[in-house]
């Protein structure tokens, strides 16, 4: 896959797109990125790229000329443009549908916006997706780019090593995910779940199922409209719900969790 990254501040991409699988993934040539600067397709000496926004107000805007002048620049050189993303919060929520998406495409444009945004000509003319990682503003774009080419690129067949896949993980069926544990079996007396132990491999599949259900139904039940469940899904979720009727614990359902203060570690500023 080809990512070509319009930003103002390449350098912002270094630390990140070059280490771990990212790293791995480009060496491999299983995605490559190219980080095209907006400022080397200005017209003017002082290589500016904003300007201040027509009918007035605060901030500025970047023009269309050097975003549709590195378009076409890109253009040329890959013989066209598949998606045109920009990263700006106005856009669809990103979600693991989108990544699944983009992951099957084989050439990604993704533009990083600064100051107010670019000119609104760019985003009817050139752009195809905008893309937003959550409804919070961030200085740029640079870092939602960031996040959207990690997502995509662990999903690109080869970029995960057999040890991290990405089959059994949080939203790959539309649910949470269960609880992991490795060694050792007790450490400070917290126990590993007796059922991960006795090498049962149905009873592990129903306890990750059950946990992975209930997870979700506490954190995030409007995932639970949109999941892939199955008949077996449905009669666990059913006892999940009369279990915890029985702890009489629903109306905590949904709620924003506390996350309990760790039982051990340093409590030396308290
Ligand atoms: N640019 C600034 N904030 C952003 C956000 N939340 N998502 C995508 N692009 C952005």
């Amino acid at each position: 896959m080809q990512i070509d990254i319009l930003t103002l501040f390449p350098e912002m991409f270094k630390g990140p797109f070059d280490h771990s699988i990212i790293k791995r993934a480009r060496e491999k040539s299983l995605i490559s990125v190219e980080l095209v600067n907006i400022r080397d397709f200005s017209r003017n000496k002082h290589r500016t790229v904003d300007d201040t926004p027509y009918g007035g107000g605060a901030g500025m805007v970047i023009g269309p000329e050097p975003i549709f002048e590195a378009a076409d620049w890109i253009k040329s050189r890959r013989g066209g443009i598949g998606r045109f993303i920009y990263m700006t919060p106005a856009g669809d929520p990103l979600n693991q549908e989108t990544v699944r998406a983009l992951a099957a495409e084989s050439h990604l444009v993704v533009l990083c916006g600064h100051y107010e945004g670019v000119d609104q000509r760019v985003r009817d003319h050139l752009v195809t997706d905008e893309i937003s990682i959550g409804d919070y503003v961030l200085t740029g774009g640079e870092l939602p780019a960031m996040v959207l080419v990690d997502a995509v690129a662990r999903l690109i067949p080869g970029v995960l090593g057999e040890t991290d896949s990405a089959g059994e993980e949080s939203f790959s069926d539309g649910l949470l995910e269960y609880p992991h544990y490795t060694r050792p079996r007790v450490y400070r007396s917290l126990e590993v779940p007796e059922v991960l132990l006795n090498g049962h491999h149905e009873q592990i599949r129903l306890w990750r199922r059950r946990q992975s259900l209930l997870r979700t139904l506490e954190r995030r039940p409007d995932l639970l409209a949109g999941a892939d469940l199955t008949e077996e899904d449905r009669i666990i979720l059913k006892q999940v719900v009369l279990d915890l009727e029985k702890l009489s614990l629903p109306e905590e359902i949904g709620k924003k969790r506390k996350k309990r203060r760790p039982e051990t570690g340093d409590r030396s500023q308290e």
